[in-house]
């Protein structure tokens, strides 16, 4: 596993943490590869009864690499990781939880949609700027944001691209519990720890059950993806992509 993301176990929890905090942990091709590969082991692993996904002190997620997605405009597609990435949480079996300290831009909120349970900090922050990128909602939100929280609370995000604080997160759904900086990962690790505790059958079941049909979300998940991929190719997108690599530094 890539140095990006760190691996490891505490018990019956497989803890994966992205640690590339010089870029605000966004991800790359490699993470993704890395994430991926945590989720088919732990599906794998009769020991592990949960996966939590943690980021740095102060930064959650700053999405998708930038200048990947650049790359993925001149070579078209929206790279095989990220489409892996997206397809691997959607076969996950065991409960996913995560703890978020800091922003969670893009991937970084969509994949939390994937998770059972998710612990925010009081200073983190949600953001999905796509359509400000020129982009489309990915990893499926556009159908499980909706569901999660009404069209119109979800438009403010997934279009309108607004920030909601922790506590409008928590208001909306979007998290379970909100607590201070210093007790976020213990928290985390605590409720992932308590759910891998529970009698690993039931739970299974009973999450699948939840979740529903995946085949309904692989469909929207290809769905959107056909269209991100046109969206990375148009004028508008990189005009967005290129105003972010050179802004000015504060
Ligand atoms: N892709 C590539 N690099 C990124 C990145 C991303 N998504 N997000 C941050 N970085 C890099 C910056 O380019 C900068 O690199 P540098 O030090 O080599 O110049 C470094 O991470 C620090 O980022 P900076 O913007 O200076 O930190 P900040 O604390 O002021 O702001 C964010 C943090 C997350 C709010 C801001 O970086 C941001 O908005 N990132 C883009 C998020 C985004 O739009 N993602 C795609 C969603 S679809």
């Amino acid at each position: 596993m890539g140095e990006h993301v760190l691996k490891g176990r505490e018990g019956a929890v497989l803890v994966l943490t992205l640690n590339r905090a010089d870029k605000k942990n966004a991800l790359t091709g490699a993470m993704y590869d890395a994430l991926s590969a945590g989720l088919a082991e732990a599906n794998a692993d009769e020991e592990i009864g949960a996966t939590l996904i943690l980021g740095q002190p102060g930064i959650f997620c700053a999405g998708n690499d930038i200048m990947d997605f650049m790359a993925f405009a001149m070579k078209g597609g929206v790279g095989e990781p990220i489409i892996n990435f997206l397809k691997a949480l959607v076969a996950n079996r065991k409960p996913l939880v995560a703890g978020v300290d800091g922003g969670a831009v893009g991937i970084g909120t969509t994949m939390l949609l994937h998770c059972d349970y998710v612990v925010a900090s009081e200073r983190a922050v949600f953001a999905t700027p796509f359509v400000d990128l020129a982009l489309v909602p990915e990893a499926g939100s556009s159908l499980i944001l909706p569901e999660l929280m009404g069209h119109r609370v979800a438009f403010e995000m997934l279009v309108m691209g607004k920030r909601f604080d922790a506590a409008r997160a928590r208001e909306t759904g979007l998290v379970n519990a909100v607590v201070s900086p210093d007790a976020l990962e213990q928290e985390a690790r605590a409720a992932a720890a308590a759910i891998a505790a529970k009698p690993r059958e039931a739970v299974a079941i009973a999450r699948a059950l939840m979740k529903g049909d995946p085949a309904i979300l692989l469909a929207r998940i290809d769905e959107e993806a056909r269209t991100f991929a046109e969206r990375l190719r148009s004028a508008e997108a990189r005009k967005a992509f290129e105003a972010f690599m050179s802004r000015p530094k504060a």
